[in-house]
């Protein structure tokens, strides 16, 4: 099989990117290891920035998204239960943001992906990267051998892409977090219309939505934390605690249909190129949650190499293909900084003492009374420009 650009990878990054180039009649193939119900049912990200719902109405997929999706003006923080509101769009001149699960986001683009030409191999096991850094690269799985012009390693922190690049081409940063995120889905009314942000002694907590019926919790916690000394009261018991009085009267109650922990890190590797491999999403990065930033940095990477191929393939320049990683790590870095100053602020850290938290407390007091930290926070919530 022969294809211009291989795509490892079905997830947000893979899929959006297959979309955007198929828009300019690229031909490409997606290798995905899992099937489709198992991609799709992934309970992940909640908020898209301005980019990422302009480029899924670029691609003409955004209608149920708009009639189904959220949109926030605004978010919340606390401080111990005393909750102030981040007036985004007024900081921001009308900006927004849409609560609309990855899951969502996936339901839409696979199911566009047969009318549009986006080839899917979906459990296509043992994937390997061959003559990356040549002219002729080429991918093979267990029954498959893909030829290309290009590979785009769109396969997640775990997959195979970034291992093909030599350790010496390579640098990585990374921080690990000493906690994670307890986190439930329930089909309960959210406590707010808007997501609260809790900054408690006890540690973070965040209140989400996915729909008006439907409501996403997180809670801090430790690393070695079992789900099974979870069960739901004692969850609900716990979110209600650090979100304060206030949201706590407003909390429903209800069982949860799913719950899972996810550990906290911070990681880029540089260069998100090498040879005709390029990396993008959490291939290449990874942010802890708190900013809501690894979707829309995945598909901020998309959109950038997907005009850096359209350059090539229809303009004859690789100028944009030579430039993808200092352009996409730009960006980057900027999201890192974000969502690790915003993990900063909002847990409690092990080894915090009384003057740590002081300083929390008096940082999230600052932002309460100051516009123009507020406008810091609500021009990168939304979304830097690209
Ligand atoms: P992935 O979604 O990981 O997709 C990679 C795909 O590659 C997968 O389908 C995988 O099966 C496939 N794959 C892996 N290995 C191979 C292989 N060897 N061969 C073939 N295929 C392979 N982001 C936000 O923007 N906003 C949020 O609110 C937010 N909240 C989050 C909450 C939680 C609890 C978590 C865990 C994440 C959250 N994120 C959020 C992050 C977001 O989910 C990810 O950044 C996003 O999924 C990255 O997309 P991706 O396509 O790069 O990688
Ligand atoms: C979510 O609803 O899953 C969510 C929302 C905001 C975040 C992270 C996750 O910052």
């Amino acid at each position: 099989m022969r294809t211009q650009i291989a795509i490892i990878g079905a997830g947000p990054a893979g899929l959006m990117l297959a979309h955007l180039l198929r828009q300019q009649n690229i031909d490409c193939v997606v290798l995905e290891n899992r099937t489709r119900e198992y991609v799709e049912g992934r309970v992940r990200a909640g908020v898209l920035e301005q980019t990422t719902v302009r480029v899924l109405d670029r691609l003409g997929l955004g209608e149920r998204m708009h009639s189904e999706g959220l949109v926030h003006e605004g978010t919340n923080l606390a401080i111990d239960g005393e909750i102030f509101r981040i007036d985004m769009a007024a900081l921001t001149g009308g900006a927004t943001v849409m609560v609309y699960g990855q899951q969502e986001v996936m339901h839409d683009l696979f199911n566009a992906a047969e009318a549009r030409g986006v080839k899917i191999i979906f459990e296509a096991k043992g994937v390997a990267l061959h003559d990356v850094d040549s002219t002729r690269p080429y991918v093979t799985w267990q029954g498959g051998r893909l030829d290309c012009d290009y590979i785009a390693g769109c396969d997640g922190a775990h997959g195979a892409s970034r291992g093909a690049i030599p350790s010496h081409v390579i640098q990585t940063f990374e921080r690990v977090y000493p906690f994670g995120w307890l986190g439930i889905l329930a089909d309960v009314p959210p406590a707010s219309h808007e997501l609260i942000y809790a900054n408690h002694a006890r540690g973070f907590a965040l209140a989400s939505m996915r729909s008006a019926g439907r409501s996403r919790y997180y809670l801090q916690c430790a690393l070695d934390e079992r789900l099974e000394d979870w069960p739901d009261e004692r969850f609900w018991d716990e979110v209600c605690l650090r979100l304060g009085e206030q949201t706590a009267a407003q909390v429903t109650r209800g069982p949860s249909f799913e719950k899972s922990i996810a550990p906290l890190r911070s990681f880029v590797c540089e260069p998100m190129r090498w040879g005709r491999l390029f990396l993008a999403g959490d291939a290449a990065h990874i942010v802890p949650p708190t900013g809501a930033k690894g979707l829309n940095l995945a598909v901020a990477d998309v959109i950038v190499l997907a005009a850096a191929f359209a350059e090539f393939y229809h303009g004859g320049s690789t100028a944009g293909i030579d430039g993808y990683s200092a352009k996409a790590l730009a960006r980057v870095w900027k999201g890192e900084r974000f969502s690790w100053w915003f993990t900063s602020l909002t847990h409690r850290f092990p080894d915090m003492d009384g003057f740590d938290r002081k300083m929390q407390v008096a940082e999230l007091n600052y932002i309460r009374g100051s516009r123009a930290a507020q406008t810091t926070l609500a021009e990168n919530y939304v979304g830097l420009p690209m």
